[in-house]
């Protein structure tokens, strides 16, 4: 069988939790494939809420493998906490979760440099979560970084402590104080990595391509979204990995011709947590009534998310960029309270031209964002599940976008919750 993707197509932060939980039942594996606990995300169900960070998000469906793969950076302290707080549900997360020995490992000292790069940029920070994202993916491609595997290996402390003197040689350059916190998180640290030793620690790419050949289904689970890719993110306003579809493929050890469905997810408007570009951003009231309605805060630092119309340019952009073969579009609920929706279909450049291309650098503020308007339908979608059932003017919303974008959107989702969803997969698409 193949690997099928789910990804956000937009700054991070789409429903990708709440769709890889809706999807899991299809899958016997689901896999993450980079990123680590910058990323939160939200499952609802049953009246439970609950943020994951580090665990694939396949977690409450009792009978999949779920897989933290190489592409992935993980914090052995997140972890332990994220699995103590799953105990309630009597998951067997021992039997279900498997670690990929080539992770890399995110240490204390990560977190302090990435606080120690984010003062030295004063103004100019890019917004980080702060934990230790970037500085553990520099040491990785810097061929300095720990792995999973690491752990068991007999001189672990004597490689931590040469990592770890290296990175206090970088925190006295930033003058930055680490001795009143460093003692008590190594501590915890090294009691979260004997924590993890009860896992499955693994070699996940034969884990993973032994499943395809018993054809098994995976599905392979983003984190972040397209914007914030390394390459083709906003940068430097991104994250430190490859969040798009490629990145399955490194980020689990799995071949291209592997990869079958692309699922793109996207709000049908644009958030946006940290600095950086944002064309479409709503400064005024508008922008405060989307964050209220959608209650646009994040799931990890809990900040207010930045919100405004969606942006197809972008959304085109990492369509091309990911072969996006469905598309789901998330929180149409939230648009309910606007008598007008906008769509930025083009972006006006300086010299007068209107392109529907991404600009090379967005930061420098010179593309204008060109809207066109749509009634909206102002009445609640609460409890509809059927394509054929959705007002008038949201069905315009949906036919415009799949003949901008020429896809199908083959979910839409319309509240927090795992039922929340209408699901087109059987109507007639793009006619
Ligand atoms: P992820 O990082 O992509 O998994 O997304 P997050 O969990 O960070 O953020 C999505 C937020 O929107 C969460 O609070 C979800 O519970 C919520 N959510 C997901 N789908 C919908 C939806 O269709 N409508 C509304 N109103 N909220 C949703
Ligand atoms: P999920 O998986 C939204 C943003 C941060 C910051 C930039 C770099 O929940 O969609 P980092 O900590 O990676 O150095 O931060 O990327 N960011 C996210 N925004 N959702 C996320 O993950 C994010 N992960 C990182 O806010 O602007
Ligand atoms: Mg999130």
């Amino acid at each position: 069988m193949k690997v099928d993707v789910l990804l956000g197509l937009q700054w991070g932060d789409e429903g990708k939790g709440k769709i890889v939980d809706v999807l899991a039942p299809r899958y016997q594996v689901v896999a993450r494939f980079q990123g680590g606990p910058n990323a939160g995300h939200t499952l609802e169900f049953d009246g439970i809420k609950h943020v994951l960070h580090q665990i694939p998000s396949g977690i409450f469906r009792s009978e999949i493998q779920n897989i933290i793969g190489n592409g992935v950076v993980l914090d052995a302290i997140v972890f332990k906490r994220e699995i103590e707080n799953l105990a309630k549900y009597n998951l067997d997360l021992a039997g279900n979760l498997f670690i990929s020995k080539k992770a890399s490992l995110i240490l204390p000292t990560h977190a302090l440099l990435d606080a120690a790069y984010e003062r030295s940029k004063g103004d100019s920070k890019i917004g980080s979560t702060l934990r230790g994202i970037g500085p553990a993916y520099q040491d990785k491609v810097a061929r300095l970084g720990l792995r999973v595997g690491d752990v068991l290996s007999p001189n672990f402390a004597d490689k931590y402590k040469k990592l770890v003197d290296a990175h206090k040689v970088i925190l006295d350059f930033y003058s930055f104080d680490y001795a009143a916190v460093l003692p008590q998180a190594e501590e915890n640290f090294f009691a979260a990595v004997e924590f993890m030793k009860q896992f499955k620690m693994v070699d996940s790419e034969y884990v993973i391509n032994d499943a395809i050949a018993e054809g098994k289904t995976v599905l392979a689970e983003g984190a972040q979204g397209s914007l914030l890719d390394i390459d083709f993110g906003s940068y430097p306003f991104v994250t430190s990995s490859t969040t798009m579809a490629a990145g399955a493929c490194t980020g689990l050890g799995i071949s291209p011709s592997a990869v079958g469905e692309v699922f793109g997810i996207f709000k049908a408007y644009c958030t946006r947590v940290g600095s950086g570009p944002f064309p479409t951003e709503l400064l005024e009231e508008t922008g405060e009534k989307m964050r209220q309605e959608g209650r646009e805060f994040g799931a990890t630092t809990g900040r207010p998310r930045r919100c405004g119309w969606l942006d197809l340019p972008a959304l085109k952009y990492a369509i091309m960029i990911n072969g996006v073969t469905q598309l789901i579009m998330m929180k149409v609920d939230v648009l309910t309270v606007f008598d007008n929706i906008r769509v930025c279909t083009h972006y006006r450049l300086p010299d007068g031209t209107l392109t529907d291309q991404l600009p090379y650098d967005l930061c420098d503020n010179t593309a204008e964002p060109v809207y066109k308007d749509f009634a909206g339908w102002q009445q609640s979608l609460d409890g509809i599940r059927d394509f054929d059932a959705i007002p008038e003017q949201l069905l315009a919303y949906v036919k415009f976008l799949e003949a901008e974008l020429q896809l199908p959107i083959t979910f839409i989702s319309t509240g927090p919750d795992r039922e929340a969803l209408i699901t087109r997969e059987t109507t007639a698409l793009l006619n």
